[in-house]
């Protein structure tokens, strides 16, 4: 059985779906890795390396999707790469199914299976699966190397015999994975750093990792802000007013703002306006 990892199609996108470390462990379980060479150029992985972790590489992307029974990559596929599977083949990749309703149909025309790498349940037998996670605790981080980079001044405060530096102040709006990833880089900086959740359950996580949960004055918090699995439901129009004032509120006095707050399957709320950057 051959599983095999194409280059990346999406502009700009720098990871790949196979390392030589993958590589080897998918190798120790019986598989064969193949490769299309420079798939992993952008990640800092050359073809050598793999050839020397044992991947056969291979030139273009038809040899790819011909010698492989698996394919697995990280966006979702485009329809030239759709249109390169056929019965005989598996495509694992992240795919988002309910939102890429075309994407589906034409997987099916084609008669291949899809493993959609985002519907892997957040369970804790299926947590080393979990690439949910691992993106999004990535993200969080580099939102918060992005903003210092960005930010004029020192994330901690220093008092020196030359003069004060008052901390940075980081709102983290949505305390997922991403935002408490932020949240922990912000407070390893020395940060003072807000949190904001419409799922109350996450103040104690998000107190746990030294943030400080801003609280809703709003009655129906609880009920409002959660859906079932961890997960949010979208806020009623009364609660997003509530929510919008509150941030109004600590506008002035926030120097950073990263908003990580989503709701599956939908857009991201817009929670931080323009009045509000101004
Ligand atoms: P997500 O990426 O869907 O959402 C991010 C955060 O935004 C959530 O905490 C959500 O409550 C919040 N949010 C939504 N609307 C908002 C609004 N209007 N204002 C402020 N915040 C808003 O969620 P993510 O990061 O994928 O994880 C959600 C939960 O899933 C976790 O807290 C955890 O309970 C569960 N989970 C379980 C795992 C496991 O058991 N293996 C692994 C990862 C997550």
């Amino acid at each position: 059985m051959k599983i095999g990892t194409p280059k990346e199609l999406y502009e700009g996108e720098a990871r790949v779906g196979m390392t030589p470390d993958s590589a080897q462990a998918l190798q120790k379980l019986g598989y064969d890795c193949i490769l299309e060479t420079g798939a992993g150029k952008a990640a800092g992985f050359s073809d050598d390396a793999y050839r020397a972790a044992g991947v056969t590489i291979v030139d273009s992307a038809d040899a790819l999707y011909a010698g492989s029974d698996i394919i697995a990559k990280v966006r979702p596929p485009e329809t030239s790469e759709i249109d390169r599977l056929s019965s005989d083949k598996t495509l694992i990749s992240f795919f988002y199914p309910a939102q890429n309703k075309d994407l589906l149909e034409q997987a099916k025309e084609k008669g291949a299976d899809v493993i959609a790498m985002d519907m892997v349940p957040r369970i804790s037998r299926a947590q080393k699966m979990d690439a949910l996670s691992s993106m999004a605790n990535i993200a969080g981080y580099r939102a918060v190397i992005e903003a210092g980079n960005n930010f004029g001044r020192f994330f901690t405060g220093q008092v020196t015999a030359a003069g004060k530096v008052p901390p940075a102040k980081v709102l983290v709006i949505g305390a997922g994975v991403a935002g408490l990833a932020a949240i922990g880089t912000a407070t390893s900086l020395g940060a003072i750093t807000y949190a904001f959740d419409v799922r109350p359950e996450v103040a104690e996580q998000i107190e746990s990792m030294g943030a400080e949960f801003v609280y809703l004055d709003f009655a129906d918090q609880q009920q409002d802000g959660a859906a079932t699995g961890g997960y949010a439901a979208p806020s009623s129009p009364e609660f997003r007013e509530k929510q919008l004032e509150k941030f109004r509120e600590l506008a002035p006095q926030i120097d950073i703002v990263i908003t990580t707050a989503l709701i599956p399957g939908r857009d991201a709320p817009k929670l931080w306006l323009a009045d509000m950057v101004a």
